[in-house]
């Protein structure tokens, strides 16, 4: 996966500018209106400086389009031509997902050409069908565009046709396609039906809708739809997305209607931004869909105010994920398909101009219609709206809202502001309660900084085996810092040269080999698997990869999650010996020879610190030991004797360390 590049990856769904080496982007991550996300081709990966998002292609990929991992690589590999082993990657349960996965797109497909195919090509589907869709009043052009069809109306056309193809049974049925009478036989759910193919945002058919042509049919209901299956999750799928995704970025909003008919009819009339979700209330994996794309959306009412209303609490939801909502209402009667119809193109898209009406001051318009001048009422009504303003997140959009409503009700702004915090402090506290569950369940490393499993040796040389007593073993903080600091260093500086201090001999050493050589003498271990699993990674690498750079791009890309995760996390995207590392390590570029110095200094104490916490971590333990009451004699003395001895080395290198740092 060497070829991939991040700009390139991240640049698909996200617009990014240079700077300087980088691109910057507004992060799909987090609701920003700055540049926050900061791509670094330099290291291949990218990483917000405002959320926590970071990553690489493939995180990438998995965060912001909820593909599987196995997904994101396939989809890179074609992104790339790369040619595709899937062994190392996938277990054997993924594997057999995903190639259930594969049979069911490709049985939906060959489902997908039969009935357009009948449609088209055959007597029946010609007569019935076709004429029905053009009697709707849809030209070639869309029913070819949104590849409608028709399913014949016999008993198991379809399902034969299927089989003879050596498409299994069990998928015709978990598909859906199919359904299986008590006498065992096989019949076609969808006969007599025309084909709405319901599409996944990359194009994919993931399940049918199909339309009732005879009024008499035995079947009463007018729709039949895929049911939930492998491919298809209702609450996940927006009938349209395919074809509206590029209006939806072009024109930033997005009209949301029922059905089939409403999108298909308003691409008829010229207007393609639009999606159908098959509830009343939208899903939180519907509204990531449009999120990535806009925060506009106008959802298109019918006159129905019953409906209306119902619809209307679904719509608090959207608020808090920073959309902008707007609401457009048809004339008494119409429906999006109707009205498209009845009227030409260019009145359907001057109405969905003109009629557009803010969601919240519409909301407030039709409840103050409803309260009259009942007190009572008036009061739960303001209450209602202020219980949605309070879902805006933006502080001078929701003063907005309060200056609005107070005209609208004429009560004072500052009343209302009050009334206000209340709904959002008890929000915050709802909120804060759900992340503490959150984090609770997902325990610990999940999300945070990583501190994975605890120290896992102690390397005090005799007397008291540490290592028996890992069960006690402090688990400090300062010592997952150093050996993070140490990785760190050889991470960022490795390939930089430092000088030994051995008087005549001035041989550079790179800073590497020299932390290798002092571990080595000293018989330095790591307590944290992660990192000295980096470590050592590192080490190998180093050895034959020259570019520093090639080095941590490897490791970005690498197949174990916690160690490009760690990386990825701890590595600045900007150059090396920039600001932000200059503070942090003090380290000043005007010249060299002092760099040099600096650098030299830094190897000295991340080292001597790395010891310290060393001696530290044993001496907690060996405390530890001996608050045993129980602890014989002599044991008791060894243990002691022991303590003593690391206070000495403890206060040798404090010593030494407080050398380096004053220096
Ligand atoms: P007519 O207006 O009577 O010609 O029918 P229609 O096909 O336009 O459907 P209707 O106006 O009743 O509904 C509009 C949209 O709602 C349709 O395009 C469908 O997507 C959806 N819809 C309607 N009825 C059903 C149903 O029974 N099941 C499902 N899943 N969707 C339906
Ligand atoms: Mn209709």
């Amino acid at each position: 996966m060497a070829a991939v590049r991040i700009e390139d990856v991240v640049g698909d769904f996200v617009s990014l500018r240079k700077q300087g080496q980088d691109f910057v982007g507004i992060c799909p991550f987090h609701d920003d209106k700055n540049p926050s996300l900061h791509v670094s081709p330099r290291l291949g990966i990218y990483k917000c400086f405002v959320c926590d998002a970071a990553g690489n292609p493939v995180k990438f990929l998995m965060e912001h389009e909820k593909m599987s991992y196995p997904e994101a690589i396939e989809y890179l590999a074609k992104k790339y031509g790369i040619p595709l082993e899937y062994e190392r990657t996938e277990s054997d349960e993924e594997r057999q997902q995903r190639s259930l996965r594969e049979s069911l797109l490709i049985v939906n497909e060959f489902a997908e050409k039969f009935f357009m195919d009948q449609l088209r090509n055959t007597d029946e589907g010609r007569l019935m069908g076709m004429t029905y869709l053009k009697e709707r009043g849809f030209a070639d052009a869309t029913i070819d565009k949104f590849r409608l069809g028709y399913s014949p109306d016999n008993w198991d056309s379809f399902t034969k046709a299927a089989l003879e193809k050596g498409y299994k049974e069990e998928y015709l049925l978990e598909l859906g396609l199919t359904g299986k009478a008590q006498s065992g036989k096989l019949y076609d759910i969808y006969r007599g039906r025309v084909i709405f193919p319901i599409h996944n945002d990359a194009g994919k058919v993931i399940g049918f809708g199909g339309r009732v042509l005879k009024k008499d049919g035995k079947d009463p209901r007018k729709y039949v739809n895929s049911r939930e299956n492998t491919i298809y999750h209702k609450s996940d799928t927006l009938y349209g997305i395919y074809f509206a995704k590029n209006a939806i970025h072009k024109q930033q909003n997005v009209y949301l209607v029922e059905g089939y008919t409403d999108v298909i009819s308003m691409h008829e009339s010229g207007v393609e931004n639009v999606v159908a979700s098959s509830g009343t209330s939208l899903t939180q994996g519907q509204i990531r869909m449009i999120t990535k794309r806009t925060q506009n959306i106008t959802v298109l009412y019918d006159g129905d105010m019953a409906g209306i209303k119902a619809s209307m609490r679904g719509i608090d939801m959207l608020l808090e994920q920073g959309l902008k909502i707007r609401v457009c209402l048809l004339p008494d009667g119409e429906d999006p398909d109707s009205f498209a119809k009845k009227h030409r193109d260019s009145e359907l898209q001057d109405y969905l101009a003109n009629e557009s009406k803010d969601f919240l001051l519409f909301k407030a318009d039709i409840l103050s219609k409803d309260a009259g001048n009942d007190p009572i009422k008036r009061a739960s009504m303001v209450n209602e709206i202020l219980k949605s303003i309070s879902c805006v997140k933006d502080n001078i959009e929701r003063a907005f809202y309060i200056k609005e409503c107070a005209k609208l009700f004429d009560l004072s702004e500052n009343d209302l502001n009050l009334n206000l915090r209340r709904f959002v402090w008890e929000k915050t506290k709802e909120q804060s309660r759900t992340v503490q569950q959150q984090t609770q369940q997902q325990g610990q490393g999940q999300t945070g900084a990583p501190m994975p499993d605890g120290p896992q040796q102690s390397d005090v040389p005799d007397l008291i085996d540490t290592q028996k007593h890992q069960d006690i073993a402090p688990q400090t903080d300062l010592l997952y810092e150093a050996e993070k600091e140490l990785v760190l260093l050889v991470l960022n500086y490795g390939n930089y040269l430092v000088y030994e201090d051995d008087g005549a001999q001035r041989e550079g050493l790179r800073v590497d080999q020299y932390v290798c050589n002092e571990m080595m003498k000293e018989d330095l271990r790591f307590h944290y698997p992660l990192l000295e699993k980096i470590f050592n990674m590192y080490a190998g690498w180093a050895s034959y990869i020259g570019n520093q750079d090639q080095i941590i791009r490897n490791f970005t890309l690498s197949d174990d999650p916690q160690v490009s995760e760690f990386v990825i996390r701890h590595i600045p995207v900007e150059p090396r010996f920039s600001e932000h590392w200059q503070k942090k390590y003090d380290i000043h570029t005007h010249t060299t020879r002092n760099n040099i110095r600096i650098l030299q200094n830094q190897v000295q104490n991340i080292l001597l610190t790395f010891k310290l916490r060393i001696l530290e971590n044993d001496a907690a333990i060996i405390s530890k030991v001996l608050e045993n009451k129980e602890l014989a004699e002599e044991d008791l003395g060894l243990a002691l004797q022991q303590l003593n001895k690391i206070n000495q080395l403890k206060r040798i290198i404090s010593q030494r360390l407080n050398r380096v740092v004053s220096r």
